[in-house]
């Protein structure tokens, strides 16, 4: 069997198509700016949305006066159209991690963190190995009591995304995979419609980090 290339795979989509025009691209991300303006954390929280993409998350989090933001990925060409879409003033308000989320090596220099987000990301591992990792990456970033967004394919969700295998969850799967240290606090399936006009059911997920209690 021939192993995939993760990074490769990830560069090509992200070379070969215009990132509104991708699988999972949202114009606005309601459900997640919507958790994360929950919290009320002050405006400088560290935020750090893994394996961002080109998300639009990034650009409007500084709409809404987020000034500490971190944007990670794989793909250096994901993270530079992101960069390119936004204005030179807010650049510094944004730093942009290449890295692995499986085999970290970038993020921990910029920890610690108030919240995690992830979405369409984490369901992608679907190695016990891989699962480990990103678990044990996001115990090392966290802040104690900051929080964990995770958004992943809902276990009645599609089987595969940009050609890949995927892991797909419930909230109780996330909870064992985090492990008890790790609170839920609020859960919600939530139907994304692709640009195709397909739907696709994602489980969204807000932990909160409590190590030692
Ligand atoms: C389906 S896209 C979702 C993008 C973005 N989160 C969004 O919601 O628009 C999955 C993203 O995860 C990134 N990715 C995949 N594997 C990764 C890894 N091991 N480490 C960091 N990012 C990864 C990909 O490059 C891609 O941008």
């Amino acid at each position: 069997m021939n192993e995939i290339n993760y990074k490769q795979h990830w560069e090509t989509v992200y070379t070969n198509k215009p990132f509104n025009e991708l699988g999972w691209y949202e114009k606005e991300s309601t459900p997640s700016l919507e958790l994360i303006q929950s919290l009320n954390l002050p405006k400088d929280a560290k935020i750090i949305n893994v394996g961002v993409g080109a998300s639009t998350i990034v650009q409007d989090l500084i709409k809404l006066g987020y000034t500490n933001i971190a944007a990670n990925d794989i793909s250096s060409k994901a993270l530079a159209v992101l960069e390119n879409q936004l204005d030179v003033k807010d650049k510094h308000k944004v730093v942009f991690i290449e890295d692995d989320l499986t085999n970290s090596n970038q993020i921990g220099n910029f920890a610690p963190f108030d919240i995690w987000h992830d979405r369409a990301v984490l369901h992608f591992f679907n190695s016990d190995a891989d699962k480990v990792d990103y678990v044990t990456l996001l115990k090392k970033v966290l802040k104690p009591n900051a929080f964990a967004i995770i958004a992943t394919f809902h276990t009645d969700g599609a089987l595969k995304c940009s050609g890949l295998e995927l892991t797909r969850y419930d909230e109780n799967t996330l909870q064992e995979l985090l492990g008890l240290d790790f609170k839920l606090v609020k859960f919600f399936n939530y139907e994304y419609t692709m640009p195709s006009g397909e739907n696709r059911l994602y489980i969204y997920t807000l932990f909160q980090y409590c190590p030692n209690t």
